[in-house]
This record gives C-alpha cells, sequence and structure tokens, in this order.
C-alpha cells in the first residue's frame, strides 16, 4: 500500500534523511520507531505531499506523491504533530469544515461528519467548542479529521505526545479500532506504544533505517543481527569454533527485546 524507497532530504545544508526504504503492507499498523530528530515528521510530511524530498520515490497505492498527489491526498488520512484546530469551533462544525477541504461532497458531508464521530467517540460532544475540550478529546478531534474523507491510509504523527496516561490508553485503543480496512502509519519515540499498538516496526534514527520487524517484544534478536550485518553470521562464527578444536554445543541468537534493540541502536556506545 505505501512504497518508500531511498528519500532523501536536506533542509538547506543539513541532511535530514539519508536514503530511508520501506514499505507497508495493506491494513498493516506500522510504528515508526525513533528518537527525537530521526526524521520521522520529515518522512511523514514527504509521505503526505507536503513537501518533495531531496531525492527518492514514494507511493501511496499505486500513485507517486510526486507525479499525482491530488490521487495522494484523496486516499489520506494525516494526524500532524500539532494539529491546527479551531478553539472557537464546536466539535460537529469544525469537521463539517475539515470535510468541506477534503472534497467531500455538499450532500454526503452531514453523514461523512457522523460516522467520523461516532469512530472517534465524538458524538456525545459534537456541539462543544473545541476550547472545552480536555487534550485527549482535542486528539480525537485531530483523528476524525483524518479520518472524515474515509481515507484508505493513516499517517499518525507521534498520536500521544502530550497525553496523560488514561488518554494514551484510550487513544491507542482507538487507533486499533480504527486499522482493520485502513492501513495505518504511527511514528513515536515511546516503545511501549509500539508494541502495544503495532503489527511491524521501522527503526529509524539519524535519517536511516536501523531495524525493520515484527513488534513483538522478543524473539528479533535473530533478524536484527541481519538488519544491522546484512547477513546471518552465524555460519562464519560456528567454523572458527570448530577449528580452534571446541566442542560447539549451541550458537543461538540473543534474544533481545525491543527495548535493548532500540537503545542499542540508537544510542553509540
Ligand atoms: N524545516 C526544517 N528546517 C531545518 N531543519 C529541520 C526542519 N525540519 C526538521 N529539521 C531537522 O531535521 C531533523 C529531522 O527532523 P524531524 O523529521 O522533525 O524528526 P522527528 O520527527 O523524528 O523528531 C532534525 O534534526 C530537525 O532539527
Ligand atoms: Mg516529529
Amino acid at each position: 500500500m505505501i512504497e518508500v524507497e531511498g528519500l532523501t532530504k536536506y533542509y538547506g545544508n543539513y541532511h535530514a534523511l539519508k536514503g530511508v526504504t520501506f514499505s507497508v503492507r495493506k491494513g498493516e499498523i506500522l510504528g515508526f520507531l525513533g528518537p527525537n530528530g530521526a526524521g520521522k515528521t520529515t518522512t511523514m510530511r514527504i509521505l503526505t505531499c507536503f513537501f518533495p524530498p531531496t531525492s527518492g520515490k514514494a507511493k501511496v497505492a499505486g500513485f507517486d506523491v510526486f507525479e499525482e498527489p491530488l490521487e495522494v491526498r484523496k486516499r489520506i488520512g494525516y494526524l500532524p504533530e500539532n494539529v491546527p484546530l479551531y478553539k472557537d469551533m464546536t466539535v460537529e462544525d469544525y469537521l463539517n469544515f475539515a470535510a468541506g477541504i477534503k472534497g467531500v461532497e455538499g450532500k454526503k458531508v452531514k453523514v461523512a461528519v457522523a460516522k467520523a464521530m461516532d469512530e472517534c467517540v465524538l458524538t456525545d460532544v459534537s456541539y462543544k467548542f473545541i476550547s472545552e475540550l480536555s487534550k485527549g478529546y482535542r486528539q480525537r478531534v485531530g483523528l476524525a479529521q483524518a479520518l472524515v474523507n474515509d481515507p484508505e491510509v493513516l499517517i499518525l504523527d507521534e498520536p500521544t505526545i502530550g497525553l496523560d496516561p488514561k488518554q494514551i490508553i484510550e487513544i491507542r485503543k482507538l487507533i486499533k479500532n480504527l486499522a482493520g480496512r485502513r492501513t495505518v502509519i504511527l511514528s513515536t519515540h515511546i516503545l511501549p506504544e509500539v508494541s502495544m499498538t503495532c503489527q511491524r516496526v521501522v527503526i529509524i534514527n539519524d535519517g536511516r533505517v536501523v531495524a525493520v520487524d515484527t513488534a513483538s517484544a522478543s524473539g528479533v534478536g535473530e533478524y536484527i543481527v541481519e538488519a544491522i550485518k546484512g547477513r546471518d553470521i552465524r555460519k562464519e562464527i560456528a567454523p572458527c569454533i570448530v577449528n580452534k578444536g571446541w566442542a560447539l554445543l549451541e550458537l543461538k541468537p540473543q534474544e533481545m527485546s525491543l527495548e535493548d534493540i532500540f537503545v542499542k541502536l540508537v544510542t553509540k556506545e
């Protein structure tokens, strides 16, 4: 559903993306994990046609983000890091407005807004001004505006940032329910977010993808060795040990938790 190949991005002389490649399958929730400054938002802005990369390619549902941005925008819902919500509008008015901007046809707006409010559990606060809402509810409004044109793909940039633990749990639950027929990329710098919400993870650091794996908390060590070295080094290590005349009972890849791997990949020690 999403194909990203060799994306690079310079901001002036600053090399923010250094060749980012990954893909997302239809219906998958992909975690895009990396520390602050890794290049997550930059990648997402390229995917949402906000600006072009310096080089590389990206496709959404088969459409090139630079050659066919209108086709791509139709299919994408985007929750930016800071959603520009109009605080003096009610939830419903704001979503009507968002639907209009996204090209939802006049007579379909009412149904589209009702559906987005239902999915994001906002129906009960539809008449409230956004200024009256808690941060957790505002984030739901942000999600609802991303959903209002019923996109196939959702791009969520750090959707739980700044929320309290209870709100975080609610938003995660909501995101999991939104997936299924939609394809989701969710960026985060928080590890447990990935294990709890996503099926697969792409770890990005300093403008590069450093690992791609399942998001389960164990059993990823073997693949990580391959990701770092580009090969399975067990075959090379085994003869060295045997040549020394040592008995080799078992050679097992180290089981690392997602946290171990993340820390290892994003720190220099
Ligand atoms: N508009 C910009 N101009 C210059 N540098 C930028 C700009 N936007 C981001 N950067 C830099 O690019 C790097 C990647 O940023 P970003 O994609 O926002 O990372 P993340 O979302 O992973 O925190 C950071 O070092 C950031 O300071
Ligand atoms: Mg960011």
